[in-house]
């Protein structure tokens, strides 16, 4: 058994209807920094702030937009704080994926119900511009589904954050709304999370990807994606596989300490522009190389892009039975080999770019040879 598309697992009623990623929240060792980080690179724009100086005694908090993509950057302010001790065990790294509900009471009490783990009972929070209200459960590891239902809130974001920007000379690349989330899992740990989001969720399996597909001459990892009722949330899931090696997933696991976000795809309309700015800004890419590129075109057909340009940023490409796609993927952005980006184009296709599965795999091996943990 290799591949398998599932299809018939659809159904009709979704019951826990989300609307889209609502924002998704790094724990970091210092958000200032950070913020700058995403500005001078993917050319995030910084729109709202909470800590000391708006009332706010604990953590800082800086809110980063770009498309629909929202990123919060928050640090803590004392070392007994929860967000510090997170930090200290994971390294930078995603604690919430928020997402946005039409209610967060009844979502939150259905998953509960369900058999989710409760991690912040549902509550209003409220200022001059309106209230929102949240819940949240707990996901694998220490990560988090923070439910988020806004109406009429006619704040910068939440409750609490005031509105803020610099004259920081941010380039945006074209990033448009988050593609898909990936979370990476312990050895036998897989179905479970699938199980979660099937049963507590309502979400259908995807796509299996076992360890024939995802196998290099050393490594192998086993993945399923799923996705909600109107697809606009896609989590794949992967745990490590055996192999000669250790796998990258392990890797991960180890510097981690535990499951967690492995990367998050964030999608573009003009991949061409993007990773060419992304690479004058100084992003470091997995380096695929070019002998890549000489059967490429024989394996994907005819796409619109020059193959020279392609080459020339290391991009990849993928077809499926709905068209093809565009996909690059940075080296991890903080300094344990954990979280990385995707940058994808979508030309129809809907699936995760398979076909480069083993040029990537090798490519990470690569990485992990250079830092000694293969
Ligand atoms: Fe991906």
């Amino acid at each position: 058994m290799q591949t398998e598309v599932h299809t018939n697992t659809t159904t009709n009623t979704d019951t826990f209807p989300i609307k889209g990623t609502d924002y998704l929240e790094f724990y970091v060792g210092n958000a200032k920094q950070a913020a700058i980080y995403y500005q001078a690179t993917f050319g995030f724009k910084w729109t709202a702030y909470r800590g000391p100086e708006t009332g706010h005694k604990e953590t800082v908090s800086y809110v980063l937009e770009q498309g629909k993509v929202r990123f919060v950057l928050t640090s803590a302010l004392h070392p007994e704080h929860e967000v510090a001790r997170h930090v200290a065990e994971h390294g930078d790294g995603v604690r919430v994926l928020a997402l946005w509900v039409d209610d967060a009471r009844k979502s939150f009490e259905s998953a509960v119900e369900r058999g989710a783990k409760p991690a912040l009972e549902p509550h209003s929070l409220s200022d001059k511009d309106g209230a929102v209200r949240m819940s949240a459960i707990h996901t694998y590891g220490e990560t988090i589904h923070m439910l988020v239902e806004r109406t009429d809130y006619k704040g910068v974001f939440l409750p609490g954050y005031e509105p803020r920007n610099n004259d920081f000379p941010i380039q945006p690349v074209g990033l448009k709304y988050v593609d898909h989330c990936v979370g990476n899992v312990d050895l036998g740990d897989m179905n479970r999370w699938v199980k979660f989001y099937q049963d507590v969720l309502g979400f259908k399996l995807l796509i299996t990807f076992d360890d024939k597909d995802i196998a290099t001459e050393y490594t192998a990892l086993m993945s399923k994606v799923v996705s909600n009722g109107n697809g606009y949330i896609k989590f794949p899931i992967n745990e490590p596989a055996k192999g000669l090696k250790k796998s990258q997933i392990e890797e991960y696991l180890d510097f981690y300490r535990g499951a967690g976000v492995q990367h998050i795809a964030l999608a573009t309309d003009d991949i061409l522009f993007t990773v060419d700015t992304l690479r004058n800004h100084g992003v470091d890419f997995l380096y695929v190389p070019d002998n890549y590129y000489e059967d490429v075109l024989e394996r994907v057909g005819t796409i619109d892009e020059d193959i020279e340009d392609l080459k020339r940023l290391n991009i990849l490409v993928d077809r499926d039975d709905d068209g093809y796609l565009l996909q690059i993927f940075t080296k991890p952005v903080q300094d344990r080999p954990t979280v990385f980006y995707e940058i994808i184009q979508r030309k129809g296709a809907k699936s995760f770019g398979k076909g480069n599965f083993k040029a990537l795999f090798e490519a990470i091996e690569r990485e992990q040879e250079v830092r000694g943990t293969l």
